[in-house]
This record gives structure tokens, sequence and C-alpha cells, in this order.
């Protein structure tokens, strides 16, 4: 299949774990995926870091060492290739907290569910975030923040607000095409981004090995992998 972008079309890509999955990252929700081997409540909720902060730190001091051995793969370098080609006619938001499509090249980029490398105040003072990809393997390296609060992993726990969601909006309104890329579907708000997107009468496609939970809300779903199915899909 190739997919046709004119010079009228606004082009919104919203990525998932699917797309690092070919860099070797594991994905949360397949059977031997991060949530298979660890459970939500533990690492990824405000409660887990008031009642265990070491097991969430040990949980994202994990993913930082093996997100420092990965690599971009062809579809994080084509997507860094569309966004040359079309400017800022171009919008990538990534629910990914990996660093490959930076490293791949893109700019015009928004991690709605936050950063591997960064780690903010554990207490939400208003401290901005700050760089950090520490592979801490005791609590008592995790530094403090000016409040004194102990830094936490700059990531979007479950049952917090994603980042950034007014400047998302706003890209979606924006758009004549959405391009999903490896996500499940079932992280809300990302899963209804599609069907804001069709509102506003975009084409919208999904590229992916198996059929995610909002399938039907497309246009079109190439099933494949994302470094597979990406070089060549863009015409
Ligand atoms: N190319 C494209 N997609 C792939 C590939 C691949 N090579 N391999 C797997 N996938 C797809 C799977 O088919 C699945 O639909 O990637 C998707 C991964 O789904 P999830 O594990 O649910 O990951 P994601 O959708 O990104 O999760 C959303 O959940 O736990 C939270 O905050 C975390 O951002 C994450 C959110
Ligand atoms: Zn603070």
């Amino acid at each position: 299949m190739n997919i046709s972008i004119g010079v009228a079309d606004r082009v919104f890509v919203l990525t998932g774990a699917g797309i690092s999955a070919e860099s070797g990252l594991p994905t949360f929700r397949a059977s031997d995926g991060l949530w298979a081997g660890h459970r939500i409540e533990d690492v990824c909720t405000p409660e887990a870091w008031v009642r265990n902060p070491a097991l969430v730190w040990e949980f994202y001091s994990a993913r930082r060492a093996q997100g420092a051995e990965a690599m971009p793969n062809p579809a994080h370098i084509v997507l860094a290739e569309l966004e040359q080609r079309l400017g800022d006619r171009f919008f990538l938001c990534t629910q990914n907290v990996d660093d490959l499509h930076e490293r791949a090249g893109s700019k015009r980029l928004l991690h709605m569910h936050g950063e591997l490398a960064k780690a903010r105040c554990g207490e939400d003072c208003g401290e901005p975030p700050i760089e950090d990809r520490t592979v801490y393997k005791n609590l008592n390296e995790v530094g403090r923040c000016v409040c004194g609060a102990r830094l936490r992993p700059h990531i979007v726990f479950f049952g917090e607000v994603p980042l950034e969601m007014d400047r998302i909006q706003a890209e979606i309104r924006k758009a004549t095409m959405m391009v999903v890329i490896g996500t499940s579907g079932s992280v809300y708000p990302a899963a209804n981004f599609v069907h804001w997107a069709r509102q506003n009468g975009a084409r919208t496609v999904y590229v992916g090995p198996e059929r995610p939970l909002n399938a039907s809300a497309f246009t079109h779903v190439v099933e494949g992998n994302a470094g597979q199915v990406l070089p060549g899909l863009f015409t």
C-alpha cells in the first residue's frame, strides 16, 4: 500500500511501543511484555511512588539501561525523513518514553507520557524536569529537587494526565491525515486521537502487526511490522 501526501496535507503521527519493538525494546501488553513481568500498580502509579519509590526507580532504571542499548530502526528514520520533507506540516506525538525518535532526527516531537531521560520533583513543586539518564542501583543515589523532595522519573503514571494535551489537540485539529503506528489502542486519551481526527475529516491510517482495539475507527489498517512497512509507505 501507498499513502500519498499532497502539498496541502498536514500529517499528525502517533506512535506507541510497537515502533521501538524492532529496536529490541519490549512492548507493554505482549505476552512477554513489560506488564507481564511487572504489576502496573507496583511501578507506574502515584500510589506506587508514595509506597515504594525504590521499586519505581528500579523499574525505570532498567528501562534506561535497556534504552541506552537500543538504536533507532528504519521506522524511526522514515518519520524523521518525512518531517524533513514536510516541515511544519508534520507533527509527531509519541506515547514512548525512549529517545529513539530524537536519535533518528525527529524534532517536531512531543512525548505525551514523559521521557526516560528526565527526572522531576517527586512532589511536583513546580520546578521543571531536569536531564537525568542515571541508572540508579539504589534509592540513596537518587537526587533531590531544590525544594527537598526526592526526584521521580519524568513519566506519566496511570491516573495522571498526559503532558501538553492542549498542544496535541490543536495539532490534531489542523491535521488532514493521521498515521498511528504500533499502539494497542488500549490507553486513553491516546486511543481517542483517531476519533478526534475523523471528526475533522482526516484520513486515518494504522500500521502494526495486529489490529488495535480501536481498529474500526481507521480508514486504513496496514498489517505489518513498522520497520518493514514504513519505508516506501509514503509517496
Ligand atoms: N511494528 C509495529 N507495531 C508493533 C510491532 C512492530 N514491529 N510489534 C508490536 N507492535 C504492536 C502490537 O501489535 C501492539 O498493538 O505494538 C502495540 C504495542 O501495544 P502496547 O504494548 O499496549 O503499547 P502501547 O500501545 O504503546 O501502550 C500505551 O500504555 O503502559 C502504557 O504508558 C504506557 O505509553 C504506554 C501506553
Ligand atoms: Zn520540588
